[in-house]
Protein backbone atom coordinates (compact mmCIF):
# COMPACT_ATOMS: atom_id res chain seq x y z
CA UNK A 1 0.00 0.00 0.00
CA UNK A 2 1.01 3.45 -0.95
CA UNK A 3 2.89 5.24 2.33
CA UNK A 4 1.06 8.06 3.46
CA UNK A 5 3.24 10.52 4.76
CA UNK A 6 2.80 13.95 6.18
CA UNK A 7 5.32 17.41 5.78
CA UNK A 8 4.54 20.21 7.65
CA UNK A 9 5.18 23.28 6.16
CA UNK A 10 7.44 26.13 8.72
CA UNK A 11 5.89 28.79 6.52
CA UNK A 12 3.32 29.05 9.36
CA UNK A 13 5.98 28.98 12.37
CA UNK A 14 7.65 31.23 14.10
CA UNK A 15 10.65 32.33 12.10
CA UNK A 16 12.35 33.56 15.32
CA UNK A 17 12.40 30.10 16.90
CA UNK A 18 12.83 28.14 14.18
CA UNK A 19 15.06 25.06 16.21
CA UNK A 20 12.44 24.91 19.31
CA UNK A 21 9.71 24.44 16.28
CA UNK A 22 11.01 22.43 14.14
CA UNK A 23 11.50 19.80 17.70
CA UNK A 24 7.71 20.43 17.96
CA UNK A 25 7.24 18.10 14.79
CA UNK A 26 9.68 15.69 15.08
CA UNK A 27 7.24 12.70 14.25
CA UNK A 28 6.34 14.08 10.50
CA UNK A 29 7.87 12.69 7.69
CA UNK A 30 9.78 15.42 6.66
CA UNK A 31 9.65 19.39 7.11
CA UNK A 32 8.75 21.25 4.37
CA UNK A 33 10.00 24.33 3.82
CA UNK A 34 9.04 27.14 1.27
CA UNK A 35 11.56 29.13 -0.43
CA UNK A 36 10.16 32.15 -2.13
CA UNK A 37 12.08 34.78 -4.17
CA UNK A 38 9.87 37.76 -4.57
CA UNK A 39 9.71 37.56 -8.26
CA UNK A 40 8.31 34.01 -9.16
CA UNK A 41 4.85 34.26 -6.36
CA UNK A 42 4.56 37.94 -4.45
CA UNK A 43 6.09 36.81 -0.95
CA UNK A 44 9.76 36.21 0.45
CA UNK A 45 11.21 33.99 2.88
CA UNK A 46 14.34 32.57 3.50
CA UNK A 47 17.15 31.74 0.94
CA UNK A 48 19.86 29.00 0.93
CA UNK A 49 21.64 29.91 4.14
CA UNK A 50 18.67 29.79 6.02
CA UNK A 51 17.72 26.43 4.70
CA UNK A 52 21.28 25.20 5.46
CA UNK A 53 20.62 26.07 9.20
CA UNK A 54 17.48 24.73 9.52
CA UNK A 55 19.24 21.24 7.69
CA UNK A 56 22.03 21.23 10.45
CA UNK A 57 19.69 21.05 13.73
CA UNK A 58 15.99 19.57 11.79
CA UNK A 59 15.13 15.81 13.30
CA UNK A 60 13.55 15.08 10.22
CA UNK A 61 14.67 15.16 6.47
CA UNK A 62 13.92 18.39 4.28
CA UNK A 63 11.78 18.79 1.63
CA UNK A 64 12.49 22.24 0.07
CA UNK A 65 10.15 23.66 -2.04
CA UNK A 66 11.22 26.27 -4.52
CA UNK A 67 9.31 28.55 -5.92
CA UNK A 68 11.59 30.89 -7.29
CA UNK A 69 12.36 31.71 -11.07
CA UNK A 70 15.44 30.72 -12.60
CA UNK A 71 15.55 27.67 -10.82
CA UNK A 72 17.57 25.56 -13.53
CA UNK A 73 20.29 27.88 -12.34
CA UNK A 74 19.39 27.73 -7.50
CA UNK A 75 17.82 24.41 -7.19
CA UNK A 76 21.39 22.24 -7.63
CA UNK A 77 22.63 24.42 -5.02
CA UNK A 78 19.94 23.16 -2.66
CA UNK A 79 20.50 19.23 -3.59
CA UNK A 80 24.44 20.59 -2.73
CA UNK A 81 22.92 21.45 0.75
CA UNK A 82 22.61 17.40 1.28
CA UNK A 83 18.45 18.15 1.59
CA UNK A 84 16.49 14.85 1.81
CA UNK A 85 14.45 15.68 -1.23
CA UNK A 86 14.14 19.67 -3.66
CA UNK A 87 11.04 20.48 -5.46
CA UNK A 88 11.12 23.20 -8.26
CA UNK A 89 8.65 24.53 -10.67
CA UNK A 90 8.05 23.19 -13.71
CA UNK A 91 6.76 27.30 -15.12
CA UNK A 92 10.51 28.27 -13.94
CA UNK A 93 12.51 26.34 -15.66
CA UNK A 94 13.64 25.77 -18.98
CA UNK A 95 15.14 22.09 -18.87
CA UNK A 96 12.96 19.84 -16.66
CA UNK A 97 14.47 17.04 -17.11
CA UNK A 98 18.18 18.12 -17.39
CA UNK A 99 17.62 19.69 -13.98
CA UNK A 100 15.90 16.72 -12.33
CA UNK A 101 18.86 14.17 -13.36
CA UNK A 102 21.07 17.35 -11.98
CA UNK A 103 19.23 17.12 -8.32
CA UNK A 104 19.28 13.18 -8.58
CA UNK A 105 23.30 13.33 -9.59
CA UNK A 106 23.96 15.34 -6.95
CA UNK A 107 22.28 13.03 -4.06
CA UNK A 108 18.12 14.63 -4.19
CA UNK A 109 15.18 13.35 -4.29
CA UNK A 110 13.81 15.50 -7.43
CA UNK A 111 10.39 17.01 -7.45
CA UNK A 112 8.62 19.28 -9.64
CA UNK A 113 5.37 21.45 -9.01
CA UNK A 114 2.86 22.67 -10.99
CA UNK A 115 0.46 25.67 -10.49
CA UNK A 116 -2.79 24.88 -9.74
CA UNK A 117 -3.81 25.82 -13.53
CA UNK A 118 -0.47 24.12 -15.45
CA UNK A 119 -1.61 20.72 -17.06
CA UNK A 120 0.06 17.67 -16.02
CA UNK A 121 0.12 16.22 -19.80
CA UNK A 122 2.90 18.05 -21.31
CA UNK A 123 5.10 16.23 -18.15
CA UNK A 124 3.61 12.77 -18.43
CA UNK A 125 6.36 11.50 -20.10
CA UNK A 126 9.16 12.58 -18.18
CA UNK A 127 7.39 11.10 -14.66
CA UNK A 128 10.10 8.49 -14.78
CA UNK A 129 12.64 11.15 -14.11
CA UNK A 130 11.14 12.65 -10.95
CA UNK A 131 10.63 10.84 -7.72
CA UNK A 132 7.56 13.73 -6.09
CA UNK A 133 5.30 15.74 -8.27
CA UNK A 134 3.72 18.35 -6.26
CA UNK A 135 0.29 19.51 -7.31
CA UNK A 136 -0.52 23.37 -5.86
CA UNK A 137 -4.04 22.91 -4.24
CA UNK A 138 -3.95 27.01 -4.08
CA UNK A 139 -1.62 29.34 -5.83
CA UNK A 140 1.28 29.61 -4.07
CA UNK A 141 2.68 32.17 -2.57
CA UNK A 142 0.33 32.32 0.82
CA UNK A 143 0.11 30.15 3.64
CA UNK A 144 -3.59 29.44 5.05
CA UNK A 145 -5.56 29.83 1.71
CA UNK A 146 -8.44 27.90 1.17
CA UNK A 147 -8.59 24.17 -0.74
CA UNK A 148 -8.76 24.56 -4.83
CA UNK A 149 -11.07 21.32 -5.22
CA UNK A 150 -10.96 22.42 -8.94
CA UNK A 151 -7.14 20.77 -8.63
CA UNK A 152 -8.69 17.33 -7.82
CA UNK A 153 -9.32 15.78 -11.87
CA UNK A 154 -5.68 16.52 -12.22
CA UNK A 155 -4.46 14.69 -8.99
CA UNK A 156 -6.71 11.90 -10.33
CA UNK A 157 -5.13 11.86 -14.20
CA UNK A 158 -1.56 12.18 -12.63
CA UNK A 159 -2.49 8.89 -10.58
CA UNK A 160 -3.55 6.95 -12.97
CA UNK A 161 -0.57 7.73 -15.72
CA UNK A 162 1.86 6.68 -13.20
CA UNK A 163 0.19 3.60 -11.42
CA UNK A 164 -0.38 3.07 -15.54
CA UNK A 165 2.65 3.17 -16.00
CA UNK A 166 4.29 1.41 -13.05
CA UNK A 167 7.21 3.91 -12.06
CA UNK A 168 6.97 5.07 -8.15
CA UNK A 169 6.19 8.76 -8.09
CA UNK A 170 4.64 10.26 -5.08
CA UNK A 171 2.04 12.40 -5.11
CA UNK A 172 2.55 15.48 -2.96
CA UNK A 173 -0.68 18.39 -2.43
CA UNK A 174 0.32 21.54 -0.78
CA UNK A 175 -2.30 24.62 0.15
CA UNK A 176 -5.14 24.39 2.40
CA UNK A 177 -4.61 20.67 3.39
CA UNK A 178 -7.13 20.00 6.57
CA UNK A 179 -8.53 16.91 8.31
CA UNK A 180 -10.95 17.37 6.38
CA UNK A 181 -9.62 18.21 2.82
CA UNK A 182 -6.77 15.42 2.80
CA UNK A 183 -9.62 12.84 2.58
CA UNK A 184 -10.23 14.36 -0.77
CA UNK A 185 -7.12 14.50 -2.04
CA UNK A 186 -6.07 11.33 -0.98
CA UNK A 187 -9.52 9.59 -2.00
CA UNK A 188 -7.78 11.28 -5.77
CA UNK A 189 -4.70 9.67 -5.73
CA UNK A 190 -1.69 11.84 -3.57
CA UNK A 191 -0.26 10.56 -0.77
CA UNK A 192 2.19 13.40 0.44
CA UNK A 193 0.26 15.75 2.09
CA UNK A 194 1.98 19.54 3.10
CA UNK A 195 0.69 21.13 5.99
CA UNK A 196 1.37 24.83 7.12
CA UNK A 197 -1.45 26.11 9.57
CA UNK A 198 -3.60 23.02 10.00
CA UNK A 199 -0.36 21.86 11.92
CA UNK A 200 1.73 25.05 13.37
CA UNK A 201 -2.28 26.55 13.84
CA UNK A 202 -2.76 23.56 16.52
CA UNK A 203 -2.14 24.13 19.89
CA UNK A 204 -0.01 20.65 19.59
CA UNK A 205 1.33 20.10 16.38
CA UNK A 206 2.05 16.24 17.35
CA UNK A 207 -1.12 15.41 17.63
CA UNK A 208 -2.50 17.63 14.45
CA UNK A 209 -0.05 15.80 12.16
CA UNK A 210 -0.85 12.59 14.09
CA UNK A 211 -4.42 13.28 13.02
CA UNK A 212 -3.83 14.33 9.37
CA UNK A 213 -1.92 10.91 9.17
CA UNK A 214 -4.45 9.07 10.38
CA UNK A 215 -7.10 10.78 8.28
CA UNK A 216 -4.58 10.14 4.96
CA UNK A 217 -4.31 6.86 5.47
CA UNK A 218 -7.90 5.89 6.17
CA UNK A 219 -8.81 7.36 2.44
CA UNK A 220 -5.77 5.71 1.18
CA UNK A 221 -6.79 2.42 2.28
CA UNK A 222 -10.56 3.07 1.15
CA UNK A 223 -9.31 4.24 -2.62
CA UNK A 224 -7.09 1.59 -2.94
CA UNK A 225 -9.86 -0.88 -1.82
CA UNK A 226 -12.13 0.18 -4.40
C1 LIG B 1 2.17 28.07 -0.26
C2 LIG B 1 3.16 27.12 0.33
C3 LIG B 1 2.59 26.14 1.27
C4 LIG B 1 1.94 26.74 2.48
C5 LIG B 1 0.84 25.83 2.91
O1 LIG B 1 2.72 28.72 -1.34
O2 LIG B 1 3.80 26.40 -0.69
O3 LIG B 1 3.56 25.17 1.64
O4 LIG B 1 2.79 26.93 3.55
O5 LIG B 1 0.15 26.42 3.96
P1 LIG B 1 -1.31 25.96 4.38
O6 LIG B 1 -1.24 24.53 4.80
O7 LIG B 1 -1.64 26.87 5.50
O8 LIG B 1 -2.19 26.16 3.18
ZN1 LIG C 1 5.02 24.66 -0.22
Amino acid sequence: MTQCCINPSILSADFVNLEAELKRISNADAVHVDVMDNHFVPNLTIGLPVVQRIQAVSPVPLDAHLMIADADRWAPGFADAGLASVTFHAEASIAPIKLARELRNRGAKAGMALRPSTPVEPYLDMMSELDMLLIMTVEPGFGGQAFLDVTLPKIRRARAAIDGSGIGVAIQVDGGITEETITRAAEAGANVFVAGSAVYGAEDPGAAIDRLREAGSRSLRNATAE
